[in-house]
């Protein structure tokens, strides 16, 4: 089976538990798009409330019914991908740029799933470049600032702007990316903290004790994981 395979089988199991009248949270990026794509052919009456415009655009596509969050109150149960899973279900997420969107929406939600293909789970926790979003206004000045406390972090590696085919990436909210290549993270929620600290740093791609579970495509089926 291959990677796609495993993120479908994840994305499908997590359509399964979604119950008619609920309001879901939709999460951004591939594994995502599989959960959106069964949870349409579902055919239920939902609410849904979009992490990115991409996937607020996808959904509509499909049927679903897409409406803010400020209109949604206590999400139901939003289902979203992952780019790192760690011990006791600590992630790393913002490989699409939806980081700020995405928390706002696990936040607001009364459970949260992840789903991922293996790959997701192997390794130190800090493989995966950690995302931070950025204020644009003086972006350059902040992640300064932003490198000065993560070598207080005993993080080395400099903050690197994200670009993609040479032009700097834009979030839905019109704020910049600095990738950040920690390695290992000794202490997530020290780190969390601190970066939450900075002033011009809006949000940060860890999510530390959002997810109630994960759904994880295997060769062996999908295994489900907590924290
Ligand atoms: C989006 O900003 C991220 O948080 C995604 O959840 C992440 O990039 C997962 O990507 P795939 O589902 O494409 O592996």
């Amino acid at each position: 089976m291959s990677v796609d395979d495993h993120k479908r089988a994840a994305g499908q199991a997590a359509a399964a538990l979604v119950e008619d009248g609920m309001i879901v949270g939709l999460g951004t990026a591939s594994t995502s798009e599989f959960f959106v794509a069964a949870l349409a052919a579902r055919k239920l009456t939902l609410k849904c409330v979009a992490t990115s415009e991409a996937t607020a655009a996808l959904a509509t596509r499909l049927g679903l019914t897409v409406i803010d969050l400020d209109d949604a109150g206590v999400i139901d149960l939003t289902v979203d991908g992952a780019d790192e899973i760690g011990p006791g279900l600590a992630l790393i997420k913002g490989g699409g740029a939806a980081l700020l969107r995405e928390k706002l929406v696990w936040e607001a939600s009364a459970r949260c799933i992840a789903i991922a293909d293996a790959t997701k789970t192997v390794g130190p926790f800090g493989r995966f470049p950690l995302p931070v979003e950025v204020v644009s206004f003086g972006h350059a000045s902040t992640a300064r600032r932003l490198a000065a406390v993560l070598q207080r972090q005993g993080i080395a590696a400099p903050p690197v702007l994200r670009t993609k085919a040479g032009q700097t990436v834009r979030t839905d909210s019109g704020n910049v990316i600095y990738n950040v290549a920690c390695g290992t993270i000794a202490d997530p929620p020290a780190l969390a903290a601190a970066l939450k600290a900075i002033t011009g740093v809006v949000e940060h791609g860890l999510f530390l004790g959002l997810a109630q579970t994960a759904l994880i495509g295997t060769d062996e089926g999908v295994r489900t994981l907590h924290p």
